[in-house]
């Protein structure tokens, strides 16, 4: 496709989101984490689009996305940890990982084959559009795979925009870090990504301790270089060298920020909320600012620092490792 994508009010987009989904289109669509590329969820040519248009690996598993408790228990089966999870925090940025119900309305495209499917109850444009549409959503982050995710329609358009025919522009998302995955196995409790819902709060609702780092699959996309802005990223760093950008965190500065080609400030206050949600727009900013390296100073690991963390780690990695190589297997 050659055109480039329209950008619609979120408040004038629903009837042409809804006639594109029904035949099998794929739509950009806002929700409370970052913006997604939505198909139909039980349409593989649907299902193929998205995966096409990302240029994501086949064998990497979708979130469905669903409207209501019922739509999701048709699809996944709910043990009693993961029912708690969804009544304190649907729809929100939490995603459950659950067993596959055996005649689920999902086509395997979406789920890669696997006996499990990711779960997820978004807020806004998108829960409206699913219960309108009366099906479930497949919708990964909408950015080329292995690119930072998008924060705004512009965002999308940039990545995706001649691949797709509609961006519904929603503002910039709240939250800015996609969402937090869990997998309740043997009555303990799985992190599998990090992300927009801190890890303590779900720890309070569910009684148990966040498993971490434990063998195994866990979220096959997480690949170690991942949300990679082009110019390379120094964590941690306690001085901003000659040449560099400065992504900054809270309201003391390290050495030499003075001579800092651009300069960021994710959080003045050292606010990790109000740091999540600038995150991935900074990064894009500071990517194209000229800048040899971007400098990243430290953020602290509480709350939503875990998640922000995470997609720090991931966009300073090295680039140009094999699949295998880049896969990590710890959450
Ligand atoms: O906030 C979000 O979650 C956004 C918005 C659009 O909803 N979506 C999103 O989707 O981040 P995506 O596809 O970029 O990331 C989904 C992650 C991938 O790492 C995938 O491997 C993992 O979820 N995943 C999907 N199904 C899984 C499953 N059955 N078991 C384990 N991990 C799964
Ligand atoms: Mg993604």
């Amino acid at each position: 496709m050659n055109t480039i994508a329209e950008i619609v009010p979120a408040g004038d987009a629903m009837e042409r989101a809804l006639a594109l989904l029904g035949k099998g289109e794929v739509v950009a669509i806002p929700t409370e984490t970052v913006y997604g590329l939505a198909g139909d969820a039980t349409n593989g040519e649907a299902v193929a689009r998205i995966f096409e248009a990302k240029g994501r690996p086949r064998f990497n598993p979708l979130i469905a996305h669903v409207s209501d408790l019922a739509m999701a228990e048709r699809i996944g089966r709910f043990d009693p940890l993961s029912r708690k999870l969804a009544d304190a925090f649907w729809p929100g940025p939490l995603t459950l990982v659950v067993p596959l119900q055996h005649d689920a309305d999902i086509h395997p495209l979406a789920s890669a084959g696997l006996d499990t499917i990711a779960l997820r109850m978004p807020q806004g444009f998108g829960a409206t559009l699913i219960a309108r549409f009366g099906r479930p959503l497949s919708a990964p982050s909408a950015n080329t795979s292995g690119r930072i995710s998008p924060t705004s329609a512009a965002a999308v358009t940039a990545s995706l925009g001649e691949k797709i025919r509609l961006v519904v522009d929603g503002g910039a998302t709240e939250v800015g870090l996609e969402s937090t995955i869990v997998r309740a196995v043997d009555g303990g409790l799985r992190l599998l990504r990090p992300g927009g819902m801190a890890a303590d709060e779900i720890e309070r609702v569910a009684g148990v301790a966040l498993q971490r780092g434990v063998a195994g699959i866990q979220a096959p996309g997480m690949m170690v270089s991942h949300y990679a802005p082009n110019t390379g990223m120094r964590l941690d760093a306690k001085a901003v060298r000659e040449g560099e950008a400065l992504l900054a965190f809270g309201p003391k500065r390290i050495a030499g920020w003075q001579k800092a080609a651009a300069q960021l400030n994710l959080s003045e206050k050292g606010d990790l909320r109000e740091a999540a949600s600038n995150l991935f727009a900074f990064m894009r900013q500071l990517d194209v600012a000229g800048a040899e390296m971007i400098a990243v100073e430290t953020v602290p690991m509480s709350g939503l620092g875990e998640a922000i963390n995470d997609r720090l780690s991931r966009a300073a990695a090295p680039r140009g490792l094999s699949d295998d190589e880049r896969r990590i297997s710890h959450g």
